[in-house]
């Protein structure tokens, strides 16, 4: 392990992050990983804490991983979802949040669906802020575990080609991922239709192309990402159809990619539309990886961010 010291509080994204506490934390991630393989998974780090998860919007695989978190690290746990919530009667996130605080909690871990409101958290808050994905800005766990999932599999970064496939524009998956891999030394290529990958993503240091097959053999790592129908206020490509045949990966496509290469994805995958079935099951899916580095990826970072500080309430 490095001998890096964490100084943090929260968790917001990968870009406020340097490059060697991205790789602290995923050196710390590997501890965590070793914990899971262990009869006994459960470990005291987290004993005394209190940990709020606040999901304003849907969620399988984040919610589950960081509750499961939470529980292998002995934490005392408290869901709040916004549909059983007093925000249904109109209290402000900003009320709902202090009010949460004022028992003195330590961790508040959030989804929600508006840009920048982790950050807005995290300056009133003693309590650790980690977020679970703000909008289409940032998931910083997400590229997290992603980036560790790399690591795992390719044994390294640097030097490495990474093709981030699909709905960029809306996409907080594809941002973190961006942030981590450069700061790392990866080149990343955006590929997609030119409504959903702007040219202005090149300011953040990649190469963007607009044809799939002109990338996919000269990579070692194909991050495809999900059509958010949802984020979308206007049709951006003719159909599914079409974006499916330009810019899926299928069982044709597959066949050009380079042997040793690795196939992710964040989930939740539209089957048929940007991977087929037996390529999200196929021999060079991570996918099912990615879960479960998931979950050592979100040990560390409530380890990270709570050593050793008292800190709880509203500043
Ligand atoms: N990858 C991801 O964020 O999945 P969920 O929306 O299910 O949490």
């Amino acid at each position: 392990m490095n001998k890096f010291v964490w100084k943090k509080k929260d968790l917001l994204g990968l870009e406020e992050l340097s490059a060697d506490e991205i790789l602290h934390i995923l050196d710390t991630s590997k501890s965590f990983y070793e914990i899971s393989t262990r009869a006994i998974k459960k470990v005291p780090v987290l004993r005394g804490k209190t940990v709020v998860n606040l999901f304003f919007e849907p969620s399988t695989r984040t919610k589950t991983s960081f509750e499961l978190a939470e529980k292998r690290m002995s934490a005392d746990i408290v869901n709040v979802s916004a549909s059983g919530s007093s925000l249904t009667k109109g209290e402000t996130l900003i009320d709902t949040v202090k009010n949460l605080a004022a028992y003195k909690i330590d961790i508040l871990v959030m989804r929600h669906s508006v840009p920048g409101s982790a950050h807005m958290l995290s300056k009133i808050l003693e309590a650790s802020v980690v977020n679970a994905g703000d909008g289409a800005h940032e998931h910083p766990t997400q590229g997290l575990l992603d980036i560790f999932t790399i690591r795992q599999k390719k044994g390294r970064i640097e030097n490495l080609k990474v093709a981030i496939v699909g709905d960029i524009l809306h996409s907080r998956v594809a941002r973190s991922n961006i942030w981590g891999l450069t700061k790392l030394g990866a080149e990343v290529i955006l590929v997609g239709p030119t409504t959903l990958v702007p040219k202005h993503f090149e300011a953040m240091g990649v190469k963007i192309s607009h044809n799939f097959d002109d990338v996919i053999g000269d990579v070692d790592v194909i991050n495809m990402l999900r059509i958010q129908k949802e984020r979308q206020k206007k049709n951006l490509f003719p159909s599914l159809r079409e974006y499916s045949d330009l810019f899926g990966l299928d069982e044709r496509r597959i066949k050009k990619i380079k042997k040793d290469a690795i196939v992710m994805h964040p989930g939740p995958i539209n089957r048929g539309v940007e991977m087929s079935a037996s390529v999200a099951d196929g021999p060079f899916s991570v996918i099912l990886d990615q879960v479960t580095n998931g979950l050592a990826v979100r040990m560390a970072v409530f380890f990270l961010v709570t050593g050793g500080r008292k800190g709880k309430g509203v500043m």
